[in-house]
């Protein structure tokens, strides 16, 4: 059999396997912490599932029009700029999609050519390089600052003739890094400069805790609202990781474009998932998220302590819901996955290693997960750390950096 060689160019997650492995040892009856997971661990809010619920009840599940039912179209339109303190986009310039995800691949392909570099700043969540090469860009990868925050003169370097877009995440995943006012005035003037778009993945927009709340490019002017496709969905911000819905909003050449692939490549939106969305965003926002925010903050606050009290350095995150300590001083030749697969095995914890978003001195812990299980994983994390004192020298940091 020989596969496209776009299939063969496309590698799976690297946390799959580590996955599998903790999933295999729990059911081997070992109580594994997981500090992977991208989840939020609270349900949908109640008006959500009760919305979602009529839809299946009433029998009345059709498809809708590609791009999404028009009144969830214009009540996206309304709430996405109103939280971000912009005019309305109009019905046309929203798409709806089956997620964030989805709104992504849809905007790459509309917009990226054969050949066109996408310019990702590292560390970057692992769906962009793959879906950047499947629309057939190239990926450019960025470093970024040691706090994680963007390097401006690095981004000038990276960019050539060739150069089609931005992918700008703020909340970052996986670091928590929100781009502070300044960073995005500075990045969306450099992508005004070189005729660049700017696809915003806003998804964790909603879950920022301490200082200036998070800023979107396309709020700035009208022209760059014009060159940026905002990339959200209900995942993160609503607890609807399984309803899988999200949208692409910006100008309506890219949204039209965008519903025309969908419409022969996935078709309309999940309906019932629809009308779970559209509740969520038609009244005030629900109790619920509040309550999930608060928790998700307390969990930052005592999780990062823990890290720098157990002496790993830690980037203040201030949004999502992941911690991203610096490992270098414990890692030998097999680098953050060696680390991960160890830390597993020896003390039954699951983290993810830093290659998974492209750098190798680094780990994730997600702390959507409750503050009794985040407690139990650093006692196992100090306990490993204890057990392994630091084995790399000044030089040998110096060469991974
Ligand atoms: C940065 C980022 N963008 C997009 C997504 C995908 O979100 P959705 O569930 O809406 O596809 C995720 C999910 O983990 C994410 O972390």
């Amino acid at each position: 059999m020989s596969l496209s060689q776009r299939a063969q160019s496309i590698s799976l997650s690297v946390t799959l396997a580590l996955d599998a492995r903790a999933k295999a040892l729990a059911d081997a009856g070992r109580d594994i912490v997981n500090m992977s997971v991208g989840e939020p661990d609270f349900p949908a809010p109640a008006i959500v599932q009760q919305a979602a619920s009529r839809r299946v009840l009433s029998g009345d599940v059709r498809y809708t029009p590609a791009a999404g039912a028009r009144a969830l179209r214009k009540a996206i339109g309304e709430h996405a700029a109103a939280v971000r303190g912009i005019a309305p986009y109009a019905v046309e310039e929203v798409t709806v999609c089956h997620s964030t995800k989805h709104a992504l691949s849809g905007a790459v392909l509309a917009l990226v050519d054969p050949g066109d570099e996408v310019l990702l700043i590292l560390p970057a969540w692992v769906s962009y390089v793959e879906i950047v090469r499947i629309g057939g860009g190239v990926p450019v990868s960025v470093p970024s600052r040691a706090d994680c925050g963007p390097d401006f003169d690095a981004i000038e370097r990276a960019i050539t003739p060739r150069t089609k877009a931005v992918l700008y995440n703020s909340p970052s995943n996986p670091t928590g890094y929100v781009w502070t006012h300044d960073e995005v005035r500075a990045l969306a003037s450099l992508c005004e400069r070189h005729g660049l778009w700017i696809l915003s993945d806003e998804i964790y927009r909603r879950l920022v805790y301490d200082g200036e709340p998070n800023l979107s490019p396309a709020t700035l002017s009208p022209a760059l609202r014009e060159r940026t496709i905002v990339l959200d969905g209900a995942s993160k911000s609503l607890a609807m990781t399984g309803y899988r819905i999200g949208f692409a909003a910006g100008p309506r050449e890219v949204t039209s474009a965008i519903e025309r692939l969908h419409s022969h490549l996935t078709g309309a939106p999940n309906t019932i998932s629809q009308d779970g969305y559209l509740a969520a965003l038609s009244g005030p926002e629900p109790v619920e998220i509040e309550h999930m925010c608060a928790e998700f903050d307390r969990r930052r606050r005592w999780l990062i302590d823990a890290l720098r009290d157990m002496g790993l350095s830690a980037p203040w995150p201030r949004g999502a819901f992941y911690a991203f300590p610096d490992v270098r001083a414990y890692l030998d030749e097999r680098g953050t996955r060696g680390l991960c697969e160890d830390v597993l095995e020896q003390v039954d914890l699951a983290l993810v290693p830093g290659t998974a978003f492209g750098v190798d001195t680094h780990v994730r812990l997600s702390y959507a997960l409750s503050l009794e299980r985040i407690q139990l994983a650093a006692e196992r994390l100090r306990r490993f750390l204890e057990r392994h004192p630091r084995r790399a020298t000044a030089l040998a940091v110096a060469q991974r950096a």
